[in-house]
């Protein structure tokens, strides 16, 4: 069977992060912030002994690595530090900025726009991060060279990806576990946007490089994640391609699969809890000097 042609704009994405997939994220912020928080800490830590003033954090979701960098350099650098969101979904930009009013982070700000196509004023941030908000551009170099764009010469990238589905296992053990009684849900692909779409690190150097950054390294970064049972029934039936899937199916069918998906993930559970590694990269880069002085 050959597979169905590669998306050639960001229009999926907008319609699932405005839909099933940014909702469960917007219900489960809580869950999913403090599974992956050392990654918040990690990209925080970063920008503030960088000693980052403008910070640009893309699919910022609902705003915990935003928050999180904004309180970062404003402590170490004082007033002026800013750190800005963008994520192409409403509903979690909304529950971003509602964190923000909540917590009075008076330097972060939130834009719900498309990264690769917003118009960001050119050489305005000295810092770009991500935690886990590259890997979904349709034109991943276009997406990088606007970012470039809206950077300042020599200024940082540092995302935080995932490395490959071989190297997760935790990640795919749902949708293989259900695959058969699911046959109309779409089968992830290796070549396109989503999850793993920068696990391989020649194709992420070659993005990168071809969107006018240098210096590109890739560092692994493992982090040790837990649930309890009740979180990991929340986790598989709202989050990941079967969560979405599962939206759709009855009551009965829901409890049905939840149960497939419980025995699935016995070789995960450790007395009460469910283990897993989140094996990642850590990616880094410069902007190529782009700016010429004045004739
Ligand atoms: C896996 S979530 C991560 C969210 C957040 N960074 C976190 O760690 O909680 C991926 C995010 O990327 C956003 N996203 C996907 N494509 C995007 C695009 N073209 N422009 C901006 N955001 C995008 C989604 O809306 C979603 O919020």
């Amino acid at each position: 069977m050959t597979d169905p042609p590669l998306p050639t704009n960001n229009d999926d994405q907008l319609k699932l992060w405005n839909g099933v997939a940014g909702q469960a994220w917007v219900d489960e912020q809580a869950l999913l912030d403090a599974l992956f928080r050392p990654f918040e800490e990690a990209l925080a830590a970063a920008a503030r002994a960088a000693s980052a003033r403008r910070v640009l954090d893309v699919g910022c979701g609902t705003g915990a690595t935003t928050l999180a960098i904004a309180r970062a350099i404003d402590e170490s650098a004082g007033p002026g530090g800013r750190c800005t969101g963008i994520d192409l979904s409403e509903p979690m930009t909304a529950l971003a900025r509602e964190r923000a009013r909540r917590d009075a982070v008076a330097n972060a700000e939130f834009l719900c726009a498309d990264a690769q196509a917003q118009a960001f004023e050119p050489a305005t941030f000295d810092r770009v991060v991500s935690r886990f908000g590259v890997m979904f551009f349709a034109d991943p170099v276009a997406a990088f060279a606007n970012l470039r764009r809206a950077a300042t010469d020599h200024a940082a990238l540092h995302c935080i990806v995932w490395r490959s589905a071989a190297e997760n296992p935790f990640m795919t053990t749902a949708e293989r576990a259900v695959a058969p009684l699911l046959p109309s849900m779409p089968a992830r692909r290796r070549d396109g946007p989503g999850q793993f779409a920068f696990a391989e690190p020649p194709r992420v150097q070659h993005i990168l490089g071809a969107a006018g950054w240098h210096d590109v390294a890739l560092q692994p970064l493992d982090v040790p994640c837990a649930l309890d049972p009740a979180q990991l029934d929340r986790y598989l039936s709202r989050l990941g391609p079967v969560g979405v899937a599962l939206a759709e199916a009855d009551d009965a069918t829901r409890d049905h699969l939840l149960q497939v998906l419980r025995t699935a993930f016995a070789p995960f559970r450790h007395g009460d809890q469910t283990r897993f590694t989140a094996a990642c990269w850590s990616v880094t880069a410069r902007a190529d000097a782009i700016s010429t002085a004045p004739a």
